[in-house]
């Protein structure tokens, strides 16, 4: 349900087999050419999307397998049918469920209920096929051993944080977060990450936490069922990434943003459209990533 529930091989695995296929060597990877033929996802929405929606879709049908979409409001979830019921039910039809919710207990309940792999298509606490789409990323630009590299957030703690917090455990980075106070990252993603061997270092001076680091990462500072906007933006307003403060980071510093992006708020033009920037191979790992996660969880 997110990275603090795989071991550092099994995490591995899937992103190895997701730049195998992104290689095309799938053969390689998965000894057929369409190796989820017979099997069903069903992807289910209760929030807005369109990286996880398109890019699952693609997956499953490039994968020679099949989806079907379930938007939360247009299915019976949306008329009070309870999580367990429909676990129940969908585990009867279909070969795996991916949930996008906001709460984080009700993806827990769908996994508890379901008899096939639910995937954890965000909730507000971990985003971990964003964070495993940023890993591979990161791979593909820094090298494989991420070990002594430095990673900084800039904004909210929010669920993307909190899974990259969660990731510096098993690849051994530095994870810096850059927050206002009473926008911190979750308590438990730090205290489970420290007690894995990772270096998490927290503060409020973007400038001295981005200084010499390997990459530069922000998001939106208002996500969805975030009430308070205008009080968000006057607290984050430091800590819009923009062309000076990259100026902090190495020369070779690579910039992620999950995306959606809103230019001119965490993050300028100038650096989203610069050199620094790999968000579209970031946006374009999303389908390899979740290959490797479909493939481990349909095929093991
Ligand atoms: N980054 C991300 O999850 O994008 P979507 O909200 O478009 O799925």
């Amino acid at each position: 349900l997110d990275l603090d529930q795989i071991d550092t091989d099994t995490l591995l695995g899937i992103l190895e087999r997701g730049h195998a296929l992104k290689r095309g060597t799938a053969a390689v990877a998965l000894g057929l050419d369409k190796p989820l033929a017979g099997k069903t996802l069903v992807l289910i929405f209760e929030k807005n999307s369109t990286r996880t929606r398109v890019s699952f879709e693609v997956a499953m049908r490039q994968l020679g397998g099949d989806v079907i979409v379930l938007e939360g409001d247009k299915s019976q979830l949306g008329r009070g049918e309870t999580i367990a019921d429909t676990a129940r039910v969908l585990s009867r039809y279909v070969d795996a469920i991916m949930i996008r919710t906001n709460a984080p207990e009700k993806l827990a309940e769908m996994a508890h209920y379901a008899t096939i792999p639910v995937i954890n298509g965000l909730t507000d606490a971990a985003h971990p096929c964003q964070v495993m789409a940023d890993l591979m990323t990161l791979r593909e630009h820094k090298g494989t051993d991420l070990s002594g590299r430095v990673v900084t957030w800039s904004g909210d703690g929010n669920n993307v944080a909190n899974s990259w917090i969660k990731a510096a455990a098993h690849f051994g980075f530095e994870m810096r977060i850059a927050s206002p106070d009473g926008l911190r990252a979750d308590r438990g993603a730090v205290e489970w990450a420290q007690a894995n061997g990772a270096r998490i270092v927290e503060g409020s001076d973007p400038e001295a936490l981005v200084t010499g680091a390997d990459c530069v990462v922000t998001d939106t500072w208002v996500s969805m069922g975030d009430q308070d906007a205008t009080n968000r933006h006057n607290l984050l307003r430091p800590y819009q990434v923009n062309e000076s403060l990259m100026a902090h980071a190495k020369p070779d510093a690579v910039f992620m943003h999950c995306l959606p992006a809103h230019r001119g708020e965490e993050v300028t033009d100038g650096v989203i459209d610069g050199p620094h920037s790999v968000v579209w191979d970031e946006a374009e790992n999303r389908l390899h990533a979740q290959k490797g996660v479909l493939a481990w969880s349909l095929l093991g």
